[in-house]
Formats: structure tokens, sequence, C-alpha cells
């Protein structure tokens, strides 16, 4: 069956625009009830030690505060499945509010007051008396480096890193260019614009209807179903529309939790909304301590390439992800040793935010690059092309494709990189020293099993519906542009239908994956329904497609028309009437390829190229120009994949200059959980940025030949930034963020 690509590979607003501008769509927070009660977390004051007592009294003397609820009271029913672990949940034992007296991490819910409106809960909040018996926080990563241990067992999805090959120390102690040096990054948090946020619609008879911020339904509805001994056909999970997630939604939290055991208790509906400083007692990007070792000969080929990570997790769970996987194939090298190591601190389990690992350990291991450039004279792009790898040498695997040699030579192009000069402070403009750096990207393109339905109408309207979840992305209009395009059917006429925990399944939103993964299933759910009209259309008396099969049809503007003979054609509702039906629908499943996993390595790739402009009295940094070239098979759409390339270097940029949540040892908390201390990029900090696609043809990594575009942008935009102050100020920064202080 030939589709028209009337849509796919264009640049197409977004179909969930008009919805979100005119405030048609609804996020978690804005689902109400007649019924609905506002429920408002109090949070511990202290980071580790237990609570003694707490005095509900004053709170519960309000008019209109209808429950508080404690690990004193908490129903029993709650936590009924202790060992649960949601999809995406690490190795240990998830935290569970309300569940006991212990403090494990500042800020850790105590109670949750429940009232008539949202100002008498938060009133009543705040007359909530909490006692504790405190112990000595233990929060400095650092300090606990000797205690770092390797994660017990590996989180589903995220391999440890492979054995060791060749003798890397033995190649590095020989090698005549070395560099060694440890990379730190700050903790970053989760902070998109809607806040954690659950609404629990209380249906009568123990049945829930839950509006969720969660980048999956079906995990919710999992996590709930468990917790609380309930059926999945009582619990259904509806949330459209997500204001920016990033990683932040990939787990239940624990405002649902609380939702949910206070929609039970009091068979009613609640809403529970976290605060802005809330949003800082939640998963967050861990802190790492990384070194990296590169053993070179003295035309900066690799020898040897050892690279290790310290990374922080909570007392409870094994938080994991990828750090240090990417320097075993990201270049050619025939001794190589990874290791990745936890600490434990008393914080809140760190969670997954945009490109987990690859964005901590290719900013390491991109400084690193740059850093080997000048030891050995070499230009970092040149040094990038000698080290070029053309399999995985990891795994043992060819690539399904990498195109990462167009991104240089594309990238460069672009940038204008061979008018750099090669000395530190060489360039500059004014009181401003100019510095050009660059960085390679990479991070994995997944393809996992999706469902999807697609059902075609009489009218013409089509439907395309699965459970995964639009963060933002662009999701909703790449399966509408597959859709339109699969069945011949303008854009307009098609509805696509997420997040409904009644759709078809489809695994979360993340990972990059669910382009490849749900466009996949979509496209196939559009041929079966193709298929069943051409069946319907060949039955037709004295038809012209009477010997047509599938592969030599093509569907355009509503008609089944002959590839070869467009004037032997049936319109699609002619075979609908000869087929004495309305619609026609069709579920289908899309899988990964085991085989192509077995003998592949997936990876998106990308070049990234940064501008600085230091100003040299006041270390103010700016960054003024970034191209980022990306590699990433068949782009569906052109301007969604524009965005999201965009809004990955800008959080790299973020990542590079700005983010840190600073923990203060004494107390053990983040002091600066506010957005006026912790600071993002705005407006004024976002200059030019072009983002380049190159051509990459893909056959084998998912169905329609994309890889998925959401987490790219962000690998290797802070060690370009970082290496662009390198070259204007001469000053090797090698911890993330570059404050002015490190400058000056
Ligand atoms: Mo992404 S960090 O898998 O939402």
């Amino acid at each position: 069956m030939a589709t028209t690509n009337l849509y796919v590979g264009t640049a197409r607003n977004r179909v969930d625009g008009p919805a979100k501008v005119t405030g048609a769509a609804k996020y978690a927070a804005e689902f109400t009830a007649p019924d609905l009660a506002y429920g408002v977390v109090v949070s511990s004051a202290i980071t580790r030690g237990r609570v003694t007592a707490i005095d509900t009294a004053a709170a519960l003397a309000v008019p209109g505060v209808i429950q508080v609820f404690t690990h004193e009271n908490r129903p029993r029913t709650a936590w009924l499945d202790y060992n649960y672990r949601d999809q995406v949940a690490p190795p240990g034992s998830p935290f569970r509010a309300l569940h006991g007296p212990e403090i494990t991490f500042g800020g850790q819910p105590v109670a949750l007051v429940v009232a008539e409106s949202f100002d008498l809960a938060r009133h009543g909040a705040s007359l909530v008396k909490v006692t504790y018996e405190e112990d000595v926080p233990n929060t400095d990563l650092d300090r606990n480096r000797a205690a770092a241990y390797v994660p017990p067992k590996k989180r589903s999805g995220i391999k440890p890193p492979p054995d060791p090959r060749g003798d890397p120390e033995g190649a590095f102690a020989s090698a005549p260019i070395q560099v060694r040096h440890e990379y730190k990054q700050a903790v970053e948090h989760h902070n998109p614009m809607e806040p954690h946020a659950s609404t629990v619609i209380w249906e009568g008879d123990g049945k829930l209807t839950i509006h969720d911020k969660i980048q999956g339904v079906n995990n919710t509805q999992g996590y709930v179903c468990s917790v609380f001994n309930l059926k999945p056909e009582d619990v259904r999970v509806i949330s459209p529309y997500i204001g920016g997630a990033f990683g932040s939604g990939l787990r239940p939290q624990y405002q649902l939790f609380l939702a949910v055991v206070a929609a039970l208790e009091l068979k009613r509906s609640v809403r529970v909304v976290l605060t802005r400083d809330q949003m800082f007692t939640h998963g967050y990007r861990p802190e790492a301590i990384q070194t990296v070792s590169l053993g070179a000969d003295q035309d900066g080929r690799l020898q040897s390439l050892m690279h290790e990570a310290i990374a922080g997790t909570s007392t409870f769970e094994d938080y994991q992800e990828s750090v240090v996987n990417w320097s075993g194939f990201l270049y050619r090298c025939p001794n190589v040793k990874l290791d990745y190591k936890l600490a434990k601190i008393d914080t809140y389990t760190p969670a997954d935010m945009r490109a987990p690992g690859a964005a901590t350990g290719v900013f390491a291991l991109e400084v690193a690059m740059d850093e080997l450039a000048y030891a050995a004279g070499v230009d970092p792009l040149e040094l990038r092309l000698r080290n070029y790898a053309e399999r995985d040498e990891g795994e043992n695997k060819e690539f399904t494709s990498k195109a990462l040699r167009a991104c240089y030579e594309e990238g460069a192009a672009r940038f204008g990189w061979a008018r750099r000069s090669t000395e530190p402070r060489s360039m500059r403009e004014g009181r401003e020293l100019i510095g050009w750096g660059l960085a390679t990207g990479v991070w994995e393109a997944y393809m996992m099993k999706s469902s999807a339905r697609a059902r075609l109408s009489i009218d013409g309207s089509l439907e395309v519906a699965c459970s995964t979840a639009d963060l933002g992305t662009g999701t909703y209009t790449i399966l509408s542009q597959i859709g339109a395009d699969a069945l011949g059917i303008p854009i307009e006429r098609v509805q696509t239908r997420l997040s409904d925990t009644a759709l078809p399944e489809a695994p979360i939103a993340g990972g990059s994956w669910t382009a490849a993964s749900s466009g996949s299933a979509v496209e196939m759910a559009c041929r079966a329904v193709a298929e069943q009209l051409l069946g319907m259309a060949r039955r037709i008396d004295d038809s012209p497609l009477a010997n047509a099969d599938l592969a030599h049809v093509t569907f355009v503007n509503g008609e089944i028309r002959l590839a070869d003979d467009p004037s032997r054609k049936v319109s699609i509702a002619d075979a609908m009437r000869a087929g004495g039906v309305e619609t026609v629908e069709a579920t289908e499943t899309a899988k990964p390829s085991l085989l192509t996993q077995l003998r592949f390595a997936a990876y998106t790739h990308s070049a990234v190229f940064a501008e600085v402009r230091v100003d040299e009295d006041l270390g103010v940094v700016r960054v003024t120009r970034v191209v980022s070239a990306v590699a990433a098979g068949k782009i569906l759409n052109l301007k969604t994949a524009r965005s999201q390339i965009m809004g990955g270097v800008v959080m790299g940029i973020g990542a590079a200059l700005e983010e840190e949540s600073m923990l203060d040892h004494n107390l053990g908390r983040f002091m600066n959980h506010n957005f006026g201390e912790y600071h993002v990029p705005v407006n004024a900090d976002i200059h030019d940025i072009e983002v380049i696609f190159v051509d990459e043809h893909d056959d084998k990594v998912s169905p329609i030949g994309a890889k998925g575009l959401g987490e790219i942008g962000i690998v290797g935009t802070a060690a370009a930034v970082a290496n662009a102050v390198f070259h204007a100020t001469g000053r090797r920064v090698r911890e993330i963020p570059i404050t002015i202080d490190k400058i000056i």
C-alpha cells in the first residue's frame, strides 16, 4: 500500500495548538466535580528523624476543614501491596507516604489537610503542629564517596556498564598523551510549568476516574490498583494534556496517593496539587562525580578510555541511569573500562530527567575530549573524526544507521567552524571574549511494544487512539499525520485520542520512543482498516478494483485508487456502503524486532556547536549561537521536531550555566526551592538556535524509520558550552553549572 506522504515529513502546526491557546485543553488540576474537596500537603520540616507528635486539633476546628490525614489515621487498606513497584521504579522500596513516623528526606509529606476549598485547606495546613525528633542528615555526596556501591540489580531498561575490554590501565600508562580529570554536575530539579497534580473523581460505589499529571496513564492505574487493592475496571485514568514533564511524570507521585486515600475515605472527589516549592521534594537529576581518563597517541587517536561515575540516590531506592555506557561506543578505542556506582543520601529518590544519564555522562566525556584535543594540538572536530566509530565496539554490533559524520560536516559548515582560531582567548569583540566549542550528542533509539486503534467513519472522519501521552512534544500531531497519510484523509478530519486507560495500551511516553512505537502502531492499525476497506471495495459488483491487492492501491482524497491506473477507483464511502457498515475499525500492536535488537545497536546522534560571549570584567556568559545538527532517522514533522531540539538545547544551556539545586548539608534541605533562586533560562538568556536534520535513512530502527527526538537536543549541549567557555577564557571549568564565581 502506497501512502500519500502529504503530511508526514512536512512542517505542520500542532493539531492540539488551538485547544491549548484557547484554554479548551484541560490539565489534571483543571478537571472538577460538584463534590470536589481540596487537599493540601504538610511537608516535613526536618530531613531525617521521626515525627513524635502531630496535633491536628486547630486545623480540624476550622469550619470547612473536613479531615487531616496523617500516619496515625491513614486507612489500613492503603499500601496493601508493599512490594508494588511502578513500571519505571528502580530497585528498592518505594516511598510510602504517611506510612509511619520516620522521616527520610527533607519536605517529606507528613499530613494531608482536606477542606471544602483550597484556601481553607491551605489555612488548615498552616495550623498542623508537628513535633520531631531530629537526626543528623547525610546529604553530602562527596563525603559518601567511600561508601559508593555497585547497584544491586539492573533496573529494567537500564543496562549496567559492559565489561572492560583490552588493557585500559596499561594502555593509559603507556599512552604519550594522558588526560585525566574529575567532572561534577549539580542536582537539577524538575520544574515543568504544570506541577504534580491529581484530581480523583469519586464516581460512587468505589469507582474512581483519575486525572493525573503522568506520562503514562496505565502506570497510574497499575499503581492505584495495586496499592489500594482496586480492580482496573474501577479505576479509569484520563489525562489528555500535560504541561511539560521531561521525566517528572514517569512515576506516580505522592500527591496521587494522598488524593486517592482521601477520596476513598471521604467518598468524594479530591484534588491535590503540589506547590512550586514542594516540587523540590520530588525527583531530580542526581548529582554525579565523574572521572574520565583518556590516553591517546601523538595524533590524538584514543588508546585508552576509562570513565567512572558516582551518583546520588535515596536511602530507600537504587535509582539508576546510563551515565558511563556511552563512552563504550561513541569513539573507536581498543581499551575501555567503565564503572558506575551509587551513594545513598537523605533525599527523595532521583528521577529520570530529559536524557537521564546521557546528559550527565556525555558532558564529562565531551569536555574530556576537548581537553584531549588541546593536549594533542588537534582541532576538536578533527579529533572526533579521527576517533569516529563505524560500529558499536562496546556491544560488537553494527549500527542500524549512524549519520553522525554528516552532523559534524553540516553543523560545522553552518556554524562556520573553519573560521575558528585555535588558541583560547584569541577571539574577542570589545570587552567580550568569544569562544566556540563543540560536542557530540547521543541517545538511544528505542522502540517499545505499542497498540493503537484506527476507526474510519463513512463521513470520512478518522479517529486514531492509544493510551500514550503527549507531553507537549507533538504526539497528537504526528499520529494525526500518519493516520491522514495512511488512509488519504485530510488532516483536519483526523482526531487523535491519547492518555486514557480505556484506549489500546501504549507505553509510557518516555525515552524518546513514542514516535517510533505508537507511530508504528497507528500506521499498522490504519493499514488493517485499509485492508478491510479494500475487501469491501472488491466485492462491489463489477468493481474497478476486483483483482487489486493492498500492495497496488493508494488511498487518496477519500478514494481507493489503483496505483498504476488511478482512473480505476472506489470511494471509501461506496466501499463501506457495499460492506453495509458505517465504520471500519482495527486495533493493532507494533513490536520491536528482537532480531534487529540482537544484531544492531540503535542510536540517535548529534553534533552541537556553541558560541559564547563572556564579559571579561563581570564574568557573565551568554550563549549567543547554537547549531545542533541531528541524525534521527525519518523526521515526521519538521516543525515539532525542531521545537524538540530547541527545547533540549535551552535545557542544556540551563544545565551549563544556571540550574543548580543547592543543599545545605547541616539541614539536609534544598535551599533554593523557588524560581527566584533556582534559575532556568529565560527569554533574555536564549539567542540564536539553529537546528539541522541531516539525511538518515534507517529501515531497521522502527517500521516507520523514525528514531525519536525528545532527548537528543540536550545531550552534548552543556559540554559544547563549557568547551566554548574554555576557548573564550582559557579557563577550564569542570563543574556545571558554570556560574560567575567559577569564571572570575
Ligand atoms: Mo523521559 S526522561 O524518559 O520523560
